[in-house]
């Protein structure tokens, strides 16, 4: 028996860890100290021409920004596969005591003649009576993760770290619901969606190194039939592509409402999810939470995280341009309020948390607002307010914004109001 100090130890240990989301050295984190920047106006098109009309934005500014993104950012993309299939593996009309129905299924496609796989997981509701809506995010540690359930495969790829039950970079029995407080899957379930995950490391594994062993390796040519070495395109825009190819499988599955995907992700797995919601309008929802550098928060603004520092810890993540930009932001052709731009006019989140000043919550709230405008040539509201709002006070129309108490986490207060939105925009 620990003694009573060690054990109260203990249980403040996850307190603490969790506020710990500690300051980096050699960072902005106060306001004051935020340089002054400009940043590009969406609604100004490359040849300085105003865009006021939602026609002109999807006739033409859209496409001249998705193409900055691809050249500067993230890279260009493979289009959609020729030999794709879809193989249920397993299938339990009585999972989670009843509620739901669990899918296990392999996305399988080629490339370069080498066969490739993807595998998902899947709960529908029973209480559905219909095509149910599916809220769909990659998982960190494999599918097991989400969620104590013994029938779920145990995932059998390589792990990035050794934590939460993973040993030797593999997944053993004791990492089954490591996440799960990430995953409110019954209580997803009972509000009537369907709830789709995927192990982004069966795309491209989280290292500098992990094109060999992914899609990067496989594919020669971009959706134009272009040139397309590892270095045009990145391990996000390859973990997004991989999201389109479940939507692929959506489509085929008529226990899934296709035109109503809600997709997730956290953190590095929001800036996928940002991409991958700019590059495929199947995506009716998007949500990023906690999604900072590279992904929802400014790139322009100076605060936490910065490029050069993405791109030194992460260099796999970006395009090889994109390293150009290290210390010279301004010189970006976008800036990222611009990638939710490309979302619209489609219900996008955007959520903070205050203790992850890594990601800059405000940065992210002042690009959902810098977003605002466009949504606005299609008659829709955007976030609604012009200063950050109050810590768990979610504002926002077809821009929804939080800025929730507590650290770099997803949350049930995450949950509840991703769940409140797309019941006002989905259903
Ligand atoms: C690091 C990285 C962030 C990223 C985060 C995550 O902190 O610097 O950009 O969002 O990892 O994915 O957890």
């Amino acid at each position: 028996m620990p003694s009573p100090r060690l054990a109260l130890l203990f249980a403040l240990l996850p307190m603490l860890m969790n506020t710990a989301d500690a300051r980096k050295k050699g960072f902005i984190y106060e306001e004051s100290e935020v340089p002054a920047y400009t940043l590009p106006d969406p609604l100004a098109a490359d040849d300085g021409s105003a865009v006021t009309t939602a026609s002109q934005w999807k006739e033409s500014r859209r496409a001249e920004i998705l193409n900055h993104f691809e050249q500067s950012v993230y890279g260009r993309r493979p289009g959609k596969p020729e030999a794709l299939e879809f193989t249920v593996t397993s299938e339990d009309e009585n999972a989670l005591g009843g509620l739901a129905r669990r899918k296990q299924l392999s996305v399988l496609f080629e490339g370069g003649g080498r066969p490739f796989a993807v595998h998902v997981l899947l709960y529908i509701p029973n209480s559905a009576n219909g095509p149910a809506p599916v809220f769909i995010g990659y998982n960190f540690n494999g599918n097991h993760s989400i969620h104590a359930d013994p029938g779920i495969d145990l995932s059998k790829s390589w792990m990035r770290k050794n934590d939460n039950g993973n040993a030797n970079h593999r997944a053993t029995e004791s990492a089954r619901g490591a996440g799960s407080s990430r995953w409110p899957v019954e209580t997803i379930l009972k509000r009537g969606y369907a709830v789709a995950t995927a192990y982004y490391g069966d795309v491209e594994p989280d290292h500098a190194n992990g094109w060999k062993d992914g899609i990067r390796s496989y594919y020669e040519t971009d959706a134009q039939g272009h040139a397309l070495k590892r270095e045009n395109w990145s391990a996000i825009t390859a973990w997004s592509w991989a999201l389109s190819r479940i939507v692929d499988y959506f489509e085929t599955d008529s226990d899934i409402d296709a035109e109503r995907v809600a997709l997730l992700g956290h953190s590095r797995l929001g800036k996928t999810s940002l991409w991958a919601g700019a590059t495929d309008e199947r995506f009716a929802i998007i949500i990023s939470n906690n999604s900072g550098c590279g992904g929802a928060a400014l790139s322009r603004r100076s605060f936490g995280e910065t490029v050069k520092q993405i791109n030194t810890s992460f260099p796999h993540w970006f395009n090889s341009s994109f390293k150009a930009f290290n210390g010279n932001e301004g010189a970006l052709p976008v800036d990222q309020h611009e990638l939710i731009a490309l979302l619209a006019p489609r219900p996008v989140y955007v959520a903070s948390a205050v203790e992850d000043e890594w990601a800059d919550p405000n940065g992210e709230f002042l690009s959902a607002k810098a977003a605002s405008p466009v949504y606005e040539l299609f008659g829709k509201k955007g976030v609604g307010v012009d200063m950050q709002p109050p810590i768990d006070s979610p504002v926002g129309d077809f821009i929804g914004y939080h800025v929730r108490s507590g650290g770099h986490a997803v949350t049930d207060f995450d949950w509840a109001q991703y769940l409140d939105f797309a019941d006002r925009h989905l259903k």
